[in-house]
């Protein structure tokens, strides 16, 4: 259970979550200032906790040691603002003067006023019964009436660590095809920053890290970790203070940008939340797999269907007759969605044409989609199509009627990046004719799944008709969230992918109106081990799509055995990616056999608990997913070496006393044995070996 309490004497608040406690207070001048984040406490020993700031040890030093709910520009504060203003006469910074707090539920409000400015800060956080996630963001409000605020960062909030002898952070970078690679490194004295310029969330980084004393391992140890919901620009900076401490403060934007706060006007952030554990890394990505079932996502309890996807095997060269071919081979594999990708609109024959003008190329869909649609549905099938609303190939009808509606800057370049420009989506009508073609789409052809894709960064930003351009970073995410948000309202059996080349927009924002995320182009599965290790650290199997594609891979020429490529892309929503019409009967009835299998296991990996038995830098790595009385393990050895042995790994979370049987074997096994000797993987010899193996408790 979770719950919220004040102390009034020591102006204290207690949020408490399941298995940990957060405490904050206001100082004598009311500054929020950070107690307690870590192992549950009482109130009485969070008010005892809430001791008076020390006096300063010299006129070098600042007020804090960046111990605060929000730091603010003001006074003797030298540390990174997470809240910088100015207002029309030049002067800047917040003095804080409290005027009110609402505790409603799991939610906590807390509101101030500048002492001179026109401007209201609410701190919000809250709290669940079934996560130890502690949900943060702030609100804005210019209660004047005259001169808009120049906002110059507006994080959502602050989170600070106890002192610790050492920190270690964890987090993903990466690039095109190569995303979510995980790296843990010391972590200087200084400012870290983790950011993200181009307008999303970027293949580059992504918006979360992982804090700890160095000493945490998969299964054990303290950790606390902060991610941002957001699909736009965003920057997290992690400051370890020559004083000792660590501090996180993070929110939308990146240096340089500027909005402008109007009179009346209420600006809320996007929610940054944390998580703090002592189940070690494999606990926290299990916690927040749990807070994205429970939370985050708009179909909560619903497994993702197997899909078909037609991207690698026809490229641009999309008509009715070759997708329906597709799709009846689709079909008798076992598939449950079919999606047709680029290629079926306007001009699109490559990628320097089309974007933007979205009705059915006549040349290859003469009677529109609608008979591919039917015979898709036809076939037991969901049909789903690929499209990206935000942007325009310069060589399109919309381009030549609309050349304003692009992000750009007087006198200068328009960059185009794999030939195409950013719609301003800001404009709202840009996003009105967005969202109107896409209902059509959706409403008119009875559209079951959209891949909502975004190929390109932000270049030349700017908006010259506006007053306030900087506005877009924010509003064009805004608007691409309230199209999606309208077409499920709207559309209630509509599921959508969160597609950007691949994982270019994985977030806890987008994931909150979306099912599932195309977590790489990448799909040779030597390197999607890696890339799945990444990204599992923080979004679960539940929404990591995962194609089976041809040999020789794409990016690295590699070829591995079907099998193989089939028990990678199982660790997560399976689908297939490959050119059915060059399969041949033997590998139709294994695609066909491993399926079926997955249709058993799904929702154990899906929606189930996952462990991590090993890194995929090592010899054998593997993936346990527990659900009630199920057990799956996935195990993958690319490549064999002599005289290491690999036919067992220790399971974890195992109830020790209990039975487990294996589900091809029928032997059975004590909980006790499996977790101290592991359960024998079958590995073929060679390389490329893989297995799937399954328990239930008896
Ligand atoms: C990038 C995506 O990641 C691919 O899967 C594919 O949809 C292409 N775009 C189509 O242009």
């Amino acid at each position: 259970m979770s719950s919220i309490l004040f102390d009034a004497g020591s102006r204290t608040w207690l949020l408490s979550t399941p298995s940990s406690s957060y405490a904050l207070r206001l100082d004598d001048d009311d500054t929020p200032r950070h107690v307690h984040w870590g192992q549950p406490l009482t109130l009485a020993a969070a008010r005892e906790l809430a001791l008076p700031s020390p006096p300063l040890v010299s006129s070098f030093d600042g007020a804090t040691d960046g111990d605060v709910e929000l730091s603010v520009e003001g006074g003797a504060v030298f540390g990174v603002a997470g809240l910088a203003v100015r207002y029309a006469d030049g002067s800047g910074g917040v003095e804080w003067r409290y005027l009110e707090h609402a505790i409603d539920g799991g939610r906590l409000e807390i509101s101030f006023a500048d002492r001179h400015y026109p401007l209201r800060i609410t701190l919000h956080y809250r709290v669940f019964d079934d996560s130890d996630v502690i949900e943060r963001w702030i609100t804005l409000r210019h209660t004047g009436t005259e001169d808009a605020i120049e906002l110059r960062r507006c994080d959502s909030g602050q989170f600070t660590l106890p002192v610790l002898p050492d920190y270690r952070v964890s987090h993903v970078f990466g690039g095109w095809s190569r995303e979510f690679q995980l790296e843990r490194s010391v972590l200087p004295v200084g400012e870290t920053v983790f950011t993200s310029r181009r307008g999303t969330t970027s293949h580059q980084a992504n918006p979360w890290v992982m804090l700890d004393a160095g000493s945490a391992t998969e299964n054990a140890g303290e950790v606390w970790g902060a991610a941002l919901a957001w699909s736009g620009s965003w920057r997290l900076t992690v400051s370890r203070t020559p004083g000792g401490r660590l501090n996180l403060t993070g929110g939308f934007g990146h240096d340089g940008v500027r909005w402008r706060l109007r009179p009346g006007e209420e600006w809320t952030t996007p929610v940054l939340c944390g998580l703090y554990t002592v189940d070690g890394f494999g606990g926290a990505s299990r916690h927040w797999h749990r807070y994205v079932r429970a939370q985050v996502l708009p179909s909560r309890d619903e497994v993702r269907p197997i899909l078909y996807n037609s991207w690698e095997a026809t490229g641009f060269d999309v008509d009715e007759e070759g997708q329906q071919r597709l799709a009846e081979l689709a079909a008798g594999l076992g598939v449950e969605v079919f999606v047709m990708d680029d290629g079926w609109f306007g001009g699109r024959r490559a990628d320097n044409a089309g974007l933007g003008d979205w009705y059915p190329a006549p040349s290859q869909f003469p009677n529109g989609l609608k008979p591919l649609i039917s015979a898709v549905h036809g076939l037991g099938m969901r049909f789903g199509i690929w499209v990206e609303p935000e942007m325009v190939n310069p060589d399109s009808d919309l381009y030549r009627t609309h050349p304003d509606w692009v992000l750009h800057l007087p006198f200068r370049r328009r960059t185009e990046l794999r030939n195409q420009l950013v719609l301003n989506f800001a404009r709202p009508d840009v996003a009105a004719w967005a969202h109107k073609w896409l209902d059509a789409l959706v409403a008119d052809n009875a559209i079951d799944f959209l891949k909502w894709d975004m190929n390109r960064a932000f270049t030349e930003a700017g908006w010259p008709d506006s007053d306030d351009p900087d506005r877009l970073w924010v509003d064009h995410v805004r608007a691409v969230y309230s199209i999606m948000d309208r077409l499920r309202a709207d559309h209630p059996g509509l599921r959508i992918e969160s597609c950007s080349g691949g994982g270019g927009r994985a977030d806890l924002g987008i994931l909150s109106r979306t099912d599932q995320v195309w977590t790489s182009d990448n799909t040779d599965p030597v390197d999607r081990l890696a890339i799945q290790h990444g990204f599992t650290q923080l979004y679960p199997a539940r929404v990591m799509s995962a194609w089976v594609t041809d040999n020789p891979a794409h990016f690295t020429g590699r070829s591995a055995p079907l099998r193989f490529r089939f028990h990678v892309a199982m660790a997560g929503v399976l689908g297939i990616g490959g050119n059915l019409l060059h399969w041949s009967a033997a590998e139709r009835a294994i695609a066909a056999e491993l399926i079926a299998e997955y249709q058993e296991i799904r929702s154990t990996v899906q929606l189930g608990d996952l462990y991590r038995l090993s890194t995929p830098d090592g010899f054998v790595s593997a993936a346990q997913y527990v659900r009630g009385p199920e057990v799956v393990v996935l195990a993958w050895r690319p490549y064999t070496r002599f005289g290491l042995t690999s036919d067992r790994l220790p399971l974890v979370g195992l109830d020790p006393d209990a039975t487990y049987r294996d589900a091809r074997s029928g032997t059975e096994y004590l909980g006790a044995v499996l977790g101290t000797l592991g359960v024998p993987l079958d590995l073929p010899a060679g390389d490329y070996a893989s297995s799937c193996v399954r328990l239930a408790r008896r």
